[in-house]
């Protein structure tokens, strides 16, 4: 039985917002729920986006729930429809197209939005981002019509793009501030396997370097850099970061300090409205500090434990954070997250640890903070990364010998710890 006297409404039909939605109903919540998304798809996973653009739209399209799955579960979903602002006095969420909607609580789950480059030619055609499904088939487009490609920016969305830029034959170079790529989440020692990775499938990288203009009168052919090089670019994909989207939130009085400041619970400091996913500022029992969580993971949890909460369940957001890559058909993944002054620990490797010819190729590291493992990433290393995030979870104590030796079967490890709890 519906109740027609409650009324949720979810901001973004996002990983966020959408697993909210599906949450709600799984705790029993009977009133109506309403996902409000200003594109015009039925939402759709971003992962695929960006690493299998070259697949076709079947391989980088995939929605979150098939079509009927929102009249059966009953949620409205209000596809290309946008909420210009929210009224918590009224409980009121204004549309553009004219209506209010009333609502005993909002959950925002609006994500982030692609940081641009301010430089010159910044706005020619042919200098992209990737965000949404629209940027992957544009971009999918300009690389079936062929390179070179410059890829603004070593982290996740240069790293995919420029794996399959060059796993469809074309000329890809990296420009990267730092000194390597995905340094920020890995620390040097991965961060380095990972450039190797890159440089032998024939991608230049240019670490410690920076944009200065992008060129061409009427599309743009180079990107210059600060010491005057000229690449020349048939396309060009910024993938610089991005910026939490707290506009909605802001204007309605919500706490916002680099994203919007929530709760384990999704709280934000306007209790009628809730957050969730990349654009929230979390404190979180496995970050070193208050902070943003930028991956699908994690909206997909905390998104739940929005739902649940809205549905008067107290659930909190606890869960490891994790992400994973794909690079070249190779499975880069990551629980927890490591701090400055965190101890790195290397497990002992094959010769070459990204030849992928080698069965014992890959490679697997660990960050320890007085003697307690806090994360583990690896590449290609799924079953011992399972275990290392039940040795992270349940804080047991670790030998950094016995992460760096690959006779330790961290299984093992967390053994004792299961049996005593
Ligand atoms: P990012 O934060 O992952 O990486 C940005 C990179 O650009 C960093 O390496 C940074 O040092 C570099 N950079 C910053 N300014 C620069 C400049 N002016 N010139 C050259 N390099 C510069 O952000 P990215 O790759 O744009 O990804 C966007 C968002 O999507 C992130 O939130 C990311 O976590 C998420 N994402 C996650 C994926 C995953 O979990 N596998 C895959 C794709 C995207």
């Amino acid at each position: 039985m519906g109740d027609e006297t409650h009324h949720h409404v979810i901001v973004g039909g996002s990983a966020a917002g959408i697993s909210a939605a599906v949450a709600l109903r799984r705790h029993g919540f009977a009133g109506n729920v309403t996902v409000v998304e200003a594109g015009g798809e039925l939402p759709y996973e971003r992962p695929p986006l960006s690493k299998a653009l070259a697949g076709g739209e079947h391989a980088f399209l995939h929605a979150i729930l098939p079509r009927q799955a929102y009249a059966e579960q009953r949620i409205t979903l209000l596809s290309a429809t946008r909420v210009l602002a929210l009224d918590p006095d009224r409980r009121a969420v204004e549309l553009d197209d004219g209506r209010t909607l009333y609502a005993d609580r909002v959950l925002l789950a609006t994500g982030v939005l692609p940081r641009t480059l301010p430089v010159p030619g910044a706005e020619l055609p042919g200098v992209v981002t990737l965000r949404d499904v629209r940027d992957a088939r544009a971009l999918a487009a300009r690389l079936r019509a062929g390179g070179p490609v410059v890829v603004v920016g070593g982290g996740f969305i240069g790293l995919e793009v420029a794996a399959v830029a060059r796993g469809v034959g074309l000329d890809v170079t990296v420009v990267e501030t730092g000194a390597r790529p995905l340094a920020g989440p890995l620390g040097p020692e991965l961060a380095a396997r990972v450039t190797t990775l890159h440089e032998r499938a024939g991608v230049r990288l240019r670490t410690g370097a920076s944009v200065s203009a992008f060129i061409g009168r009427t599309h743009v052919t180079g990107v210059r850099l600060t010491g005057g090089q000229v690449l020349p670019a048939a396309t060009v994909v910024v993938g610089i970061g991005v910026r939490p989207d707290t506009a909605l939130a802001e204007a309605a009085g919500v706490l916002c300090e680099d994203g919007i400041v929530v709760d384990r619970h999704c709280h934000t400091s306007v209790p009628w409205i809730l957050a969730a996913g990349d654009a929230t500022n979390q404190s979180h029992p496995h970050l070193p500090a208050r902070g943003r969580i930028e991956h699908w993971d994690n909206a997909v949890r905390q998104g739940a434990v929005a739902g649940a909460v809205l549905a008067g369940v107290p659930e909190s957001h606890t869960a490891l954070p994790y992400f994973y890559s794909e690079q070249y058909g190779r499975t880069l993944q990551m629980y927890g997250r490591a701090a400055a002054g965190d101890e790195f620990v290397l497990r002992a490797e094959a010769a070459d640890p990204v030849d992928p010819t080698d069965p014992a190729g890959g490679f697997l590291g660990f960050w320890t903070r007085a003697g307690v493992l806090v994360a583990a990433a690896g590449l290609d290393r799924p079953r011992e990364l399972r275990a290392a995030r039940a040795l992270i979870e349940r804080r047991v104590p670790v030998a950094a010998a016995a992460l760096a030796s690959p006779a330790t079967d961290l299984r093992a490890l967390a053994q004792p710890a299961a049996k005593a709890s």
